[in-house]
């Protein structure tokens, strides 16, 4: 049986687990206790999940977060998202074929009265700008409860094996994003007045200014708090291209959490599509995982993420092509290439400059959209209601960290305690947590004569990022502490370096490494940051060196690998490099080039079948003609199409709909948008009336 488990991999743990049994098609398969169905099924290499209604189309997961609904399987007879719900012993599960034939009723469901709770503050999202919030309010002994509706707390930060940028004062910067969580989880369980709820979900927000929320996915209860936080984060952004719907295409975020939270494996040659934060670090995340990674396409002609992200990628090995966009994603019942080609300064492809790349995922990485329907909503019922991280706005998590923080603080004001003033710095540093990267600087390599050692910094962008001035013990590292935007300088010299090692291991961009000329001036010693399983290098192997663009500088013997007591699963490499070139290498490549080669010919893909919404299986071509014979209504365009009426509620299509208008030359205030209802996620009815969707059966 095939096994996509992830069995080693050099940041994260890999757990003892209880195995427990399941059915899929009758066929007995093993799962972990705790996993979701989903995640069980990709262990064995089953990814088609069901077919659509209206076409038959294969589907499959795409956004793994609850959000896209492109993932039911029936669950002991039962409709459920399988990225969600949980496999439990014995549960048998069979792919959802066209509509799901629900259990016959025999009996009404059992009802009961709905409780009200009252609560000073309820936050929507464990997150983490929703944990700081809770850990600000809980110092001051303000009553919270704080829900969430995944099994642990922690959002996103529980899917990054990287370090991370940002203050190292003021939000953990230079941690793993994965320990960040453990900590802040553990400081907000310390908040006596924190009440946690986990696998609940918030339904919706009423116009009596009360917040419908599934408790432990079992008991229906209605929270009535004085204020609200919205903390729910964001949802990816889906893309037209021909082949979008293909099971294979996944959403970064998906992705991430199967490798890095569950720890199966999706993929084996993986394809990227947009060169944000995201999708940089997704393709970093899947090197680590031992997936190949065939290339990441851009539309504009610089990615916009940090750097340093991409000088990481490009080293390892991964093309970037700038100025390119997917054409297709091709196979029959799953994703078998990928087609690409260069893009004019409209984004139009260019004809004669296609190319195709086999690989089994596409993955993709276009932008975030803020989950803020439930802070919309409250603001529209008159329900005091705050917003902070990606549902305020989309940012980097450490910037969601301090923006929780601060609105934790301006809750306790919206209370009417006396919290003083908020300190004008907290708001600067949130400014500058959010900012964008900025100028990028010619890269200096200093000159090391004679006898010595000295950090080399390949860091050249402006970005919100300070812990290689702490890391370093004689402070010979400078940012000006203003603005921790500015690129870091080495302010010692060659013999006031002591080579602790500290910098490099600790920088979250690979972007410093070592120089020592102590023992040959003329052939120094380089050390270089590696997060890779150690096994893979070994002493005596001969790696490939490259520059900070990923220029190959040649090949060369590896003289040590080595851990330190504080290098955190940071291993260092060391190579002895000729002086001509050993100032600029900046990385080791980990994958070969055959991987990422083109395919002899391009794939063309001939079926229109560019789908807007999922759902219902709507084109791009269908919403395109409507919008040409003059509907400027969204409404309508749902009437008359289903586009936005299936089971994810718009959440996918809804941008989608909005880029085809622009398209056409509408401008978006000529367009009126889906009216949105008071309730955001799919639950049966009867959930409403009190019922147990868990144990009541007949529903
Ligand atoms: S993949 Fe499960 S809801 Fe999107």
């Amino acid at each position: 049986m095939p096994d996509f488990r992830i069995k080693q991999h050099p940041i994260l743990p890999i757990p003892e687990r209880e195995e427990i049994e399941f059915f899929w098609e009758g066929q007995k398969y093993s799962a972990y206790k705790g996993e979701t169905i989903a995640s069980a099924l990709f262990a064995h290499g089953i990814r088609v999940f069901g077919h659509h209604v209206k076409d038959h189309a294969p589907q499959g997961i795409f956004c793994a977060n609850g959000q896209c609904s492109q993932c039911m399987v029936l669950a002991d007879g039962k409709p459920v998202k399988s990225c969600m719900d949980l496999v439990t012993p014995g549960m048998q599960v069979q792919p959802s074929d066209g509509l799901p034939v629900l259990p016959k009723v025999s009996r009404a469901p059992s009802t009961k009265q709905v409780r009200e709770i009252p609560v000073p503050v309820l936050i929507i999202g464990g997150g983490p700008a929703g944990i700081s919030a809770a850990i600000e309010l809980g110092k001051r002994g303000v009553q919270v409860i704080l829900i969430d509706d995944k099994n642990r707390l922690g959002g996103k930060l529980v899917l990054q094996t990287h370090r991370f940028f940002g203050s190292s004062k003021a939000v953990y910067a230079g941690k793993r994003g994965i320990d960040i969580a453990t900590r802040l989880e553990k400081e907000v369980r310390t908040q006596s007045s924190v009440e946690i709820w986990l696998q609940s979900t918030a339904l919706a927000v009423f116009s009596d200014q009360k917040v419908g929320v599934l408790k432990n996915g079992q008991e229906y209860v209605l929270l009535v708090p004085q204020v609200l936080l919205v903390a729910t984060g964001a949802r990816e952004r889906f893309l037209a291209f021909k082949g979008n719907t293909l099971p294979g295409v996944y959403g970064a975020g998906a992705f991430q959490t199967l490798v890095n939270r569950d720890l199966v494996r999706p993929a084996e040659k993986l394809f990227i599509v947009g060169g944000g934060n995201v999708g940089l670090i997704a393709g970093y995340h899947a090197l680590q995982a031992g997936i190949g990674v065939v290339g990441l396409a851009e539309a504009l002609p610089e990615c916009g993420g940090y750097k340093v992200h991409k000088d990481k990628l490009v080293r390892m090995g991964v093309p970037i092509y700038t100025s390119h966009t997917i054409l297709s994603a091709n196979g029959a019942d799953r994703v078998e290439s990928v087609t690409i080609a260069q893009v004019d300064g409209k984004f139009r492809a260019i004809p004669g400059t296609e190319q195709s790349f086999e690989c089994d995922s596409v993955l993709i990485a276009v932008g975030l959209n803020p989950v803020n329907e439930f802070y919309l909503k409250a603001q529209e019922f008159g329900l005091k209601v705050f917003a902070a991280g990606d549902a305020q706005e989309i940012a980097e998590a450490s910037a969601a960290m301090f923006s929780g923080k601060i609105k934790g603080m301006e809750i306790c004001q919206a209370l009417g305690m006396d919290v003083g003033e908020i300190p004008n710095a907290w708001y600067e540093t949130e400014v500058i947590l959010k900012s964008r990267p900025g100028e990028n600087h010619k890269e200096v390599l200093p000159e090391l004569e004679g006898g010595g050692v000295m950090p080399i910094m390949h860091c050249t962008q402006e970005i919100p990022c300070d812990p290689c001035t702490s890391l370093c013990a004689r402070g010979l590292i400078f940012i000006d502490k203003t603005d921790i935007r500015q690129v870091p300088t080495f302010i010692g010299h060659s013999t006031s370096c002591t080579d602790c090692e500290r910098c490099i291991s600790g920088c979250p961009g690979l972007a410093i490494t070592i120089m020592d000329t102590r023992t040959n001036p003329d052939m120094p010693i380089i050390s270089i940051p590696y997060e890779f399983t150690r096994e893979v290098i070994q002493q005596h192997d001969v790696v490939v060196v490259e520059d900070t663009e990923g220029h190959e500088l040649g090949a060369l013997e590896v003289v040590n690998v080595h851990g330190r007591a504080f290098s955190d699963r940071t291993s260092i490499v060391q190579v002895q490099a000729p002086k001509a070139y050993a100032r600029q290498i900046a990385g080791i490549r980990v994958q070969e080039p055959t991987i990422t080669r083109a395919l002899d010919h391009y794939v063309e893909h001939i079926t229109d079948d560019t789908i807007i919404c999922r759902c219902e299986r709507v084109t791009a071509g269908e919403i395109r003609e409507l919008i040409r014979q003059g509907y400027r209504d969204m409404n309508e365009l749902k009437i008359v199409t289903r586009a936005g009426m299936g089971a994810c509620g718009a959440k996918t299509c809804n941008t989608m709909i909005h880029r085809l208008f622009q398209e056409q030359g509408i401008p978006m205030g000529q367009v009126a948008d889906h009216t949105k209802r008071p309730i955001f996620i799919e639950v049966p009815i009867s959930v409403f009336a009190g019922a147990d969707p868990k144990t009541d059966g007949d529903q």
